[in-house]
């Protein structure tokens, strides 16, 4: 969950550190720290507790040389409170290796057990340090810094990775993957290379790229990148370039990624779109599947895994699986999954929903998957993302980097993606006829405008957000497909907004939710043309009859609904299917102005990180 980022060239190293922190802060920001070290091998130290801001104003008051290489963290804190003395770097006893650390060790406390019996004074309460140290010891033992990390990696239980770097070798920084607890990435440039948790902090200097695969390390100086196994020996792993344009990563003209992400859905739905279809001839394509296409004939049953908003997508697409490829079909948290002993073999299609590609709870779900023979396909938004490599098949969603914590324009793009696999199956299951194939691409391809549309007029939220701000409490209601996007609504409110929120079943509302309403209590009701209208309109009248207000997301023109709830918004007439991406959308907008009113930081809520790489 934490941001590493690690620099070795000609350049001074400290301002791009500085930079990739701030491209990383997304990962973690309770505290951050770098370690950099002067062209004759001596290094320094700078952490703090909170937010970058403070480390920047700490090292603005140090006097330095330029520094030929160096380390960064930013920090979501695991093991002890967020302290100067718990942030990254962390050293040996004897100053001669500073550590940065993403994961968790395990056996932390049987080591730090161990190395105090041995006579070594702890400075942190972290775990981090005692990877510090055994790497230290190692280093004293004779081997060089990045045979050290691998002789410390076999000491260490968890997955994590590492980033280390020695006063005996200037210049070298040496990197491990251990599990998925994170990825390690490496940006490869003239003279100088890059280290990282994310493409985010590599891109503004290179878009050639390798990733370290699970138990991979590298020796990384100015003009090399070696990777090695576990035993040492080399893995011939080459860069490759990533197509992202680093501008894409900039907040622009907005005050906020969230709200640029929100704003630039249009653009990434289109994006992703074209990569997944061709309208002349009428082609599902899906490039990655690879060997999954073959095999999509012998699926017999579907199960979509993710977390958080990728959850929310896997759930819609168990519909569109349902609906389009007439396979059974599930949705399941990956975190429960994982542990469930799902019941699953060679004929279950396995789809893992993950933006990043990273999260550790999929990532353990995919290995279950793994071992029970299912074939495996994953959604995915980094190229490269440790699910691509564990899947048979891949569809990658074309949004661009994301870097507002609240996930937004990633949920619609797995939407769409999870869409055309719901038609390719449908398709290679001979279930589609190629009208229908027609149809769905017709479909798909009218999004993008539909979602300019509607944000062209979000800005008519206004007063509802201006309503809501005031509220504790919140129900979101949905049925059918309007149910997950219920979800997601309430995720997103509580996430931005710190408001408490909950998305039901519009039908599990008096069994139990309706308990809640009382005059004045607000819900958010999804009742558009094709979510069980009827069903709905009874929900609003149940809900306004014991005082509660609602605020209604209606279809254009749906004048009994516009008249029945206190407020409503109208979302433009779509397919049924995308109704509830339209819908998610606005819901996107209403929690960004929530949270904005309420003074909140959206792209950085409390005690969340983009990508949850601990258990
Ligand atoms: C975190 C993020 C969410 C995201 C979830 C799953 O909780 O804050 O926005 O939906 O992780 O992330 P993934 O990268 O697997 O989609």
């Amino acid at each position: 969950m934490c941001g590493i980022v690690g620099y070795t060239g000609p350049q001074d190293a400290v301002p791009i550190l500085l930079e990739g922190l701030r491209d990383l802060e997304y990962r973690g920001y309770d505290s951050a720290g770098v370690a950099f070290m002067s062209r004759d091998g001596a290094f320094s130290i700078i952490k703090r507790a909170g937010k970058i801001s403070r480390l920047e104003e700490a090292l603005a008051g140090n006097q330095r040389d330029a520094s030929s290489a160096g380390i960064g963290h930013t920090r979501w804190a695991t093991h002890g409170k967020p302290t100067d003395l718990n942030a990254h770097p962390h050293t040996g006893a004897n100053n001669r290796v500073v550590v940065v650390h993403n994961g968790i060790v395990e056996n932390y406390a049987e080591l730090r057990r161990e190395l105090t019996s041995n006579g070594v004074s702890f400075s942190s309460e972290t775990d981090t340090e005692t990877i510090a140290h055994l790497v230290e010891q190692a280093m004293e033992d004779g081997h060089d810094l990045t045979s050290a990390l691998r002789a410390a990696a076999r000491r260490l239980e968890g997955s994590q990775a590492i980033v280390a770097m020695s006063a005996a070798e200037p210049g070298v920084l040496a990197a491990a993957r251990l599990g998925n607890a994170g990825g390690v990435v490496i940006g490869t440039g003239d003279g100088e290379n890059f280290v990282a948790s994310d493409l985010a902090a590599v891109l503004p200097h290179t878009q050639r790229v390798l990733f370290l695969a699970d138990r991979q390390f590298a020796r990384v100086s100015p003009g090399e990148v070696r990777v090695t196994d576990a035993d040492g020996d080399p893995v011939d792993a080459r860069p490759k370039n990533v197509p992202i344009d680093p501008m894409s990563a900039l907040k622009g003209q907005y005050p906020h990624f969230m709200l640029k992400e929100i704003m630039e859905q249009p653009a990434a739905l289109s994006d992703t779109i074209q990569s997944l279809v061709t309208v002349e001839p009428p082609e599902i394509r899906l490039d990655d599947l690879g060997p999954a296409a073959g095999r999509l004939a012998d699926v017999e049953r579907v199960v979509l895994i993710g977390m958080g908003t990728s959850l929310h997508a896997a759930m819609l697409g168990r519909y569109f699986v349902e609906r389009y490829a007439g396979v059974p079909a599930e949705a399941d948290n990956a975190s429960e999954f994982r542990y469930r002993g799902p019941v699953i073999d060679e004929r279950t299609l396995v789809v893992s929903v993950s933006q990043s590609g990273e999260t550790v709870d999929v990532l353990e779900a995919m290995n279950v998957a793994s071992q029970q023979g299912c074939l495996q396909i994953t959604i995915c938004n980094t190229e490269g993302g440790q699910t691509t490599r564990v899947a048979d098949g891949t569809v990658y969603t074309r949004a661009g980097l994301e870097r507002g914590v609240a996930s937004t324009k990633c949920f619609t793009a797995s939407l769409v993606a999870l869409y055309a696999l719901a038609m390719k199956l449908g398709e290679a299951k001979g279930r589609l006829a190629s009208g229908e194939i027609r149809a769905g691409i017709e479909t798909l391809v009218r999004v993008p405008e539909d979602v300019a549309e509607l944000l062209r007029g979000e800005d008519s939220l206004g007063r509802a957000a201006r309503e809501l701000s005031q509220a504790q409490n919140m129900l979101f209601l949905g049925r059918g497909l309007a149910y997950p996007v219920a979800m997601e609504g309430a995720l997103k409110m509580k996430e931005v907004s710190y408001i408490h929120a909950e998305g039901y079943a519009a039908g599990e509302m008096k069994h139990g939710p309706i308990a809640l309403i009382a005059p004045g209590f607000p819900s958010v009701v999804i009742a558009t043309r094709n979510a069980l209208r009827q069903k709905i309109i009874a929900n609003i009248e149940q809900l306004q009859a014991r005082g509660g207000r609602v605020l209604a997301l209606i279809s254009e023109g749906d004048a009994e609904i516009r008249t029945l709830a206190d407020d409503s918004f109208e979302l433009p007439n779509v397919e049924d299917a995308m109704e509830p991406l339209m819908a998610a959308v606005i819901l996107q907008c209403l929690a960004y102005r929530v949270a904005i009113i309420r003074g909140c930081d959206v792209d950085q809520p409390r005690n969340l990180a983009k990508t949850v790489t601990v258990e």
